[in-house]
């Protein structure tokens, strides 16, 4: 009985019980590292958090950034670092910092071992490929990224990231001058730290998901397209914006470095001089040198997007939709808000918003041909006369707002997202695939009363705002939230949202090309939630009939000379 093994054994056991599990410091390939322990009950959960961990070297402008070389002693890890550099909204001045290669860990701790195997999930912040920080927009001491609900409800570890952006992360020459794409590189690099060093921290390197919505849906898409993410990404979760969306590749980076290239007095004739005159430019002066224009627009919003990633035949070796072979053994769900769209609708066509005002048939055709300019008028006159085609039966505002808002939704996020739903499924060997709709209605105030689910509504259910705020949700918020975090954590678990740790609402059948199977995510999620063919008439019109209209121009873009010239006229 008083067997001195045994004394020991119950002794470690009693001492475990009473401190809670805790990682302290951690050795990553850098040096150590050290965070904090946030208690969650008396019971003794807790969440270790580790706040801005450099996952590498701070980056040369406009270089690839290289891996850190380390550092002596413990590095503190309590606080979030700067974002990367970037123009603030008003868009006069710049916030952040060009050293701003850091990551963010959430480790989920039970009462008595620390936490060791558990799934992982890294996000990618969406915000045009322009703006965002790993740790989101807060008010005060909430911010939006926070992984603690994802990290304890789920049972996983979340990181977050900063990446470059803007001209600093995506200006590009379209040559090996300057070939851009600095910012998914960042994005890679951080993915292979956290497969390099996440075991450490408790996490499985083999069970590696990453997530992101928008610009980052689409960077989501596109490091499981890129032959440099081999073995790194296990899972993939794109919402709002895959790689196939229209705004995604910039095909004409050089005519955009030439407009930054001339505000900020670098050559224009010399293409290798213009692209070291970049690399010693203050870099405020290069990201204050473009401008989102949001109001008096000639086009529609979509072509002033000028820095966004390019086909350097590298990173991204090809035009996305033949990359899909490299994401054969990647589970993928993709999905989009009812009406992604509206946001973009918002800036091009205001009116939609007033309930008092109607809006126009002309004015409707306007953003029409202003995005279908490869197909000329011919294109203009189809997609109109299709869109319209229930107008002369129903021609009340609200259908007409409605419409034009589907217009946009469709073009910018639905179509494409079902492209590349279609390719990974096509393409899969092992990788699964799963399609969602988001329909939760939007909550801003003053919005019409017909509005549903807008661009960027998913990501306070995804990081269980509902659960962390509750005083500003109401029960059904929490629902949904609960819903989508179940699902999307069992997903990273087991690559079968249905089957995990949490239970589900109803089960969410694998999206096929034949039956094209989506779930429809709302508060009453049942199995009526599980349907098909999301919009078929408008694919099929889209990849059909637009597809097989005589293209007019090259390019689905701005006339060059517009652009610098509008940009003049907006500074
Ligand atoms: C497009 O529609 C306009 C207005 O109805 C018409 O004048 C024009 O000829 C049409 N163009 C083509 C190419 O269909
Ligand atoms: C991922 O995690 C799950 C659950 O912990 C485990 O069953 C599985 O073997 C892990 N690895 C992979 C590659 O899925």
């Amino acid at each position: 009985m008083g067997h001195p093994e045994l004394v020991v054994v119950s002794l470690i056991c009693c001492l475990a019980a009473a401190s809670a599990a805790k990682l302290g410091a951690v050795y990553t390939e850098g040096g150590f590292v050290e965070g904090v322990n946030k208690k969650l009950s008396l019971l003794g959960d807790s969440v270790d958090i580790f706040r801005g961990i450099p996952y590498a070297a701070p980056p040369k402008t406009l270089e690839i950034a290289e891996r850190h070389p380390g550092w002596q002693g413990t590095l503190k890890a309590k606080e979030f670092k700067k974002r990367c550099l970037q123009a603030t909204i008003t868009q006069d001045n710049t916030y952040g910092s060009e050293d701003c290669l850091y990551l963010n860990i959430w480790i989920p701790q039970g009462r008595k071992q620390v936490s060791s195997n558990l799934p992982v999930m890294i996000w990618i912040y969406g915000g045009a490929f322009l703006m965002g920080s790993g740790h989101g927009a807060n008010f005060l001491n909430n911010y939006l990224y926070d992984g603690e609900e994802i990290a304890t409800r789920g049972n996983v570890i979340v990181v977050t990231f900063n990446y470059r952006v803007g001209p600093l992360g995506f200006l590009s020459t379209g040559d090996s001058n300057l070939p851009g794409n600095f910012g998914l590189w960042d994005q890679h690099m951080a993915i292979a730290w956290v497969k390099r060093n996440i075991a450490a921290f408790g996490g499985d390197p083999d069970n590696i998901t990453i997530f992101g919505e928008s610009a980052g849906g689409a960077s989501v898409s596109l490091q499981t397209l890129s032959p440099h993410s081999k073995g790194l990404i296990k899972r993939a979760i794109s919402q709002s914006g895959v790689a196939t969306s229209p705004w995604v590749i910039q095909k004409n980076p050089l005519s955009w470095a030439k407009t930054i290239a001339s505000k900020v007095g670098c050559p224009l004739d010399d293409i290798a001089r213009m692209a070291n005159c970049f690399k010693i430019t203050d870099p405020r002066a290069l990201t204050l040198a473009y401008k989102m224009p949001l109001t008096g627009n000639d086009y529609p919003v979509l072509h002033y997007l000028g820095f966004t990633p390019v086909i350097d035949g590298d990173f991204i070796p090809d035009d996305p939709v033949n990359l899909f072979a490299n994401a054969a053994d990647i589970d993928y769900i993709a999905g989009t808000n009812n009406m992604d769209g509206h946001l973009f609708a918002l800036v091009d066509m205001p009116v939609i918003n007033n309930n008092y005002k109607d809006i126009k048939d002309e004015d409707f055709y306007k953003l029409v041909s202003g995005l279908t300019m490869t197909k000329g008028l011919l294109g203009a006159n189809t997609t109109f006369d299709f869109y319209t085609q229930f107008w002369s039966r129903d021609s009340s505002q609200e259908t007409k707002k409605k419409t034009v808002v589907d217009f946009e939704t469709d073009i910018l996020f639905l179509i494409p997202t079902a492209i590349a739903l279609a390719q990974h499924s096509a393409n899969a060997k092992s990788g699964r695939t799963y399609s969602y709709l988001f329909s939760h209605p939007s909550r801003m105030p003053l919005y019409p009363n017909w509005m549903g689910a807008d661009h960027a509504d998913d990501l306070q259910y995804v990081f269980g705002k509902p659960f962390a705020t509750p005083l500003g949700y109401r029960a059904q918020d929490r629902t949904v939230s609960k819903s989508i975090i179940a699902y999307w954590t069992n997903f990273a678990k087991t690559g079968d949202p249905n089957m995990g740790n949490s239970a589900v609402p109803t089960h969410w059948y694998p999206y096929t090309v034949e039956d094209g199977n989506y779930l429809d995510i709302t508060k009453k999620t049942d199995a009526s939630s599980m349907n098909q063919n999301l919009r078929t008439n408008f694919l099929r019109f889209w990849t059909l009939t637009y597809q097989a209209l005589p293209t007019v121009t090259g390019e689905d873009k701005v006339p060059e000379d517009d652009v610098p010239e509008h940009m003049e006229a907006d500074s």
